[in-house]
């Protein structure tokens, strides 16, 4: 299984999650499933970004990560901006707090309800097409508002070994490069208020060379589109792509070396990029090793040699621990029993399985844990993004999964 992150601990054997033990916060809770998110894990990791990172590149929250109210409404005193990807989303970011200026909404398929709350609550959209961008163009004139509209591009390049590319290709997202300087020369001939690049070139990567050889092809293209557009653009949006060590061999991100890259790299920027700001934008990496999923087991079963550890939860809370969200092949995300922690494991490894009928809900795929007995709880870390929001709930009719924010 891959590594457990850090941030834990135990006492008498029992998980400690922010200090408390994982069976009194299930108490608290009233049930399992739970997810547990430990807020002062997610503070350290914007702390340690920003102190990492240039002095001003402000950093946003790319909330499809994890939209639970209570946290997000935290996130937006921490961070400079939230990153959208739907109309619900941006009610969302506006209920938590955040300044509508500071919130951009990315995503393909924005119905025009979608345009028209973004427009008339003042945030960024983050253009995904010429038609995406006449539609908007007219919502603004029906409203009498200027509407604020970055143009997304899709990159004529992609970020090595990331989990999720989104460039280097023909994409669904945002528009080429070879197109995208022409629609922002035809937003600002319209009147709008063009905000400048959005540039997403991938998602979950551990390779820091490739983050840094992304982010200055990232600079040298904006700087191209600034050019053959004749403007300096407000804001240029380096998109994220900070991976998480989920799985056996992976090795934690190194930051410190790709903000110190990404410093030279601005301080060498182009001229026409000389006052204009930046941002990046992370899901994962800022909240994924804070949540903890806790399950119970109801049943330890046998069959033809193997033991199956039946849970109450499963794929429904925590898809991507079954390895059916976004990876090709499946590999165990961490995994532990929670009143048994740091005990010995048996010689016979184990395979965990949820209370789904489907031999695809498999939280641990013959993992090495110390005995494990009916009533005992068991964690699944890195279960702070993309997971309880992420995973079809609605399937067989089991109850959702308690959600606590903790510290
Ligand atoms: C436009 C955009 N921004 C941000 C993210 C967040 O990525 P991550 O959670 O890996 O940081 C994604 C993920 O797909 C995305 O598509």
């Amino acid at each position: 299984m891959g590594p457990i992150p850090p941030h834990f601990s135990a006492e008498d054997g029992m998980l400690l999650i922010g200090g408390c033990g994982a069976a009194s916060l299930v108490d608290e809770a009233g049930d399992t499933p739970l997810f547990v998110y430990d807020m002062a894990i997610v503070e350290a990791q914007v702390r340690a970004l920003r102190e990492a990172m240039p002095d001003a590149l402000s950093i946003h929250y790319a909330m499809k990560a994890n939209p639970y109210p209570p946290l997000l409404a935290r996130m937006a005193g921490l961070v400079d901006g939230f990153d959208v990807a739907s109309g619900g989303e941006l009610a969302l970011a506006l209920e938590a707090g955040m300044d509508a200026a500071h919130i951009s909404f990315a995503g393909p398929g924005k119905r025009d309800d979608e345009l028209t709350a973004a427009i008339r609550n003042g945030a960024t959209l983050n253009l995904e097409s010429e038609g995406e961008a006449r539609r908007a163009l007219a919502i603004g004139d029906r409203l009498g508002i200027r509407p604020k509209l970055a143009v997304r591009v899709n990159p004529d390049f992609d970020l090595k070994g990331s989990g999720m590319r989104m460039g280097g290709g023909a994409k669904p997202f945002g528009i080429d490069a070879d197109r995208a300087a022409a629609l922002a020369r035809t937003v600002m001939g319209a009147g709008a208020d063009w905000r400048g690049w959005h540039i997403f070139a991938g998602s979950q990567a551990l390779d820091r060379q490739a983050i840094i050889d992304m982010q200055a092809a990232t600079l040298i293209l904006a700087a191209r589109l600034s050019e053959e557009a004749g403007a300096v653009p407000p804001l240029v949006n380096l998109g994220g792509g900070f991976g998480l060590p989920y799985f056996p061999g992976d090795q934690r991100l190194d930051i410190r070396p790709v903000g110190a890259a990404l410093d030279n790299a601005l301080e060498a920027r182009a001229d026409i990029l000389r006052d204009s700001a930046f941002a990046i934008e992370l899901g994962r990496w800022l909240v994924g090793e804070a949540g903890v999923y806790l399950t119970r087991v109801v049943d330890v079963k046998q069959s033809m040699g193997e033991t199956f550890v039946v849970v109450d939860g499963g794929l429904h809370h925590q898809l991507a621990a079954s390895g059916n969200f976004g990876t090709v092949v499946r590999r165990n995300y961490p995994i532990a029993v929670a009143n048994r922690f740091g005990a010995e494991p048996n010689p016979e490894a184990v395979t965990v399985v949820g209370c789904l009928c489907t031999p695809i809900d498999r939280l641990g795929d013959k993992v090495a844990l110390p005995p494990v007995q009916e009533g005992d709880l068991i964690a699944v870390f890195l279960a702070g993004a993309y997971g309880a929001s992420a995973s079809p709930a609605a399937f067989l009719g089991h109850p959702c999964a308690g959600q606590l924010l903790i510290g």
